[in-house]
């Protein structure tokens, strides 16, 4: 199995890696499988539903808690960390969850998998701001970048969202310079103290908020 992740076998493997097939309804992490499923995502759910896909979801929390309310909505959350995932699925199994899928896979190859207009609205919290990198590697590591953003675009619908949260003040000014400098998004919200709703608070932004940090947020669309 660790032929999916790595190109040669590791001494120790991550356990979890294993764990991952323990939950075939909530975890896809095959690529042929993932590529598949491109421009047909909601084949995968019960229901046919808009389609909210979450970047980077850590521990699950906000996609478990969103599908857990918003039942008329599907969700996507794609995540790198083999037990992260693991443990977003062991959530959803246990609240018995229909609308709410994980994918191993990296942000950057998203258009993979994804159809072209397929996707309501995307949700980028809290990412790695990568500030010790150059700019070049920062731009590349980064799950939201200017470079990145045409990408999200073409799997955007027209109208569809991105939600953007983080902790960083540098972060938050290079994405808002980023989407100033295009015009083909209208920033809908921006906000430099948001008090977000506890249904809506990701782990991160917890700890976050426990040390006193103000939370940026902005919302933008993108334009017919
Ligand atoms: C700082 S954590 C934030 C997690 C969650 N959003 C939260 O707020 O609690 C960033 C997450 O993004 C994931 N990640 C980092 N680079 C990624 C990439 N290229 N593609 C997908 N996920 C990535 C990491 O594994 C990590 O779980």
């Amino acid at each position: 199995m660790w032929e999916h992740f790595f190109k040669t076998e590791k001494k120790l493997l991550n356990p979890y890696i294993e764990k991952l097939n323990e939950y075939p309804g909530f975890i896809c992490y095959e690529t042929d499988k993932l590529k598949s499923r491109k421009g047909s995502w909601n084949r995968h759910f019960i229901k046919n539903s808009p389609l909210h896909v979450e970047i980077g979801s850590g521990n699950g929390n906000h996609a478990v808690r969103q599908a857990e309310i918003h039942k008329n909505i599907n969700y996507i959350a794609c995540e790198l960390r083999f037990k992260r995932l693991v443990v977003s699925a062991k959530k959803s199994e246990k609240r018995k969850l229909t609308n709410v899928q994980f994918i191993r896979m990296y942000a950057q190859e998203l258009e993979s998998v994804f159809g072209v207009n397929e996707i309501d609205r995307l949700y980028i919290y809290f990412p790695e701001p990568w500030d010790d990198e150059s700019h070049e590697k920062r731009e590349k590591k980064r799950v939201l970048s200017a470079t990145i953003i045409e990408s999200y675009k073409k799997i955007l619908k027209t109208d569809g969202e991105i939600w953007f949260k983080t902790d960083h003040d540098g972060y938050f000014e290079d994405i808002k310079r980023a989407f100033e400098n295009r015009g083909d998004f209208e920033m809908l919200e921006i906000e430099y103290d948001f008090q977000t709703p506890f249904s809506e608070q990701t782990e991160f932004e917890q700890l976050f908020l426990k040390k006193g940090i103000k939370i940026k947020r902005m919302i933008l669309k993108k334009r017919g």
